[in-house]
């Protein structure tokens, strides 16, 4: 059974992939307030984040599938999500759970504007049962899990992403997948959370694969 192969998940996800190939317009209205930003010394994410609550800035096709087999390969049933943006990610998530034969994906978002729109999203691709979004900021509400965690997909702001793993890090579970999105974008934001995980030889196994702009794949042992 491959969820994604079914016309309603398809149709929507090669929907969402198209709207979000507009994205470069997002970022072009955003270019003056990075070099402005530039000019007086500040990061350029920074200048950026007012404009990206219009952008989906999402994984690839490619890395979709790869999750989703991912979340297959380790038969997940509890997945959280850090930063579901207008909600891609997290239909290949939750097509997974389903295939794996139930379970849930939580997942998080703190722009208002995108949560209603991936809502809008999960509920088109009928996955809306598997997803359980935990609104404002992740580092906040995902205080609230207990369970262990199957898979861990971490695509939010690059700076909250170690701390967003090292607050899961009591629950994820023996044999768990851990994925970093944009390492090669990112290098230098995200290179004490590539030191972490590549620096604990007894807890993570990790190395980057040459997906989209570079996934960081890390197996907890
Ligand atoms: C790169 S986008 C996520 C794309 C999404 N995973 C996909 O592939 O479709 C990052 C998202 O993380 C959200 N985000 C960033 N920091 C956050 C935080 N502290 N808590 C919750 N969401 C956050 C942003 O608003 C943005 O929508």
């Amino acid at each position: 059974m491959n969820s994604l192969e079914t016309p309603r998940i398809a149709s929507v996800l090669a929907d969402l992939h198209h709207c979000a190939s507009h994205d470069w317009r997002v970022f072009l209205r955003a270019f003056p307030s990075v070099i402005g930003g530039a000019l007086r010394g500040r990061d350029a994410m920074e200048s950026a984040k007012p404009h990206l609550k219009d952008a989906f800035i999402p994984i690839s096709p490619a890395q979709g599938l790869a999750l989703y087999q991912f979340a297959r390969a380790r038969r997940a049933q509890h997945i959280v999500e850090f930063g579901a943006s207008f909600g891609i990610s997290t239909i290949y998530l939750a097509a997974a759970v389903r295939d794996n034969g139930g379970g849930r994906v939580i997942t998080t978002e703190i722009e208002p504007g995108k949560i209603s729109r991936a809502r809008e999203h999960w509920r088109r691709a009928g996955v809306d049962p598997e997803i359980q979004l935990l609104e404002g900021d992740a580092l906040q509400t995902l205080r609230v899990i207990s369970q262990p965690i199957d898979l861990l997909f971490l695509d939010g702001w690059k700076d909250a992403c170690l701390p967003v793993l090292q607050l899961l890090e009591p629950h994820l579970a023996p044999g768990a997948c851990v994925l970093c999105d944009d390492i090669k974008g990112f290098r230098k934001t995200l290179k004490p959370y590539v030191t972490h995980v590549r620096s604990r030889p007894l807890t993570y196994v990790s190395m980057e694969l040459p997906l989209g702009d570079g996934l960081e794949f890390t197996v907890v042992v």
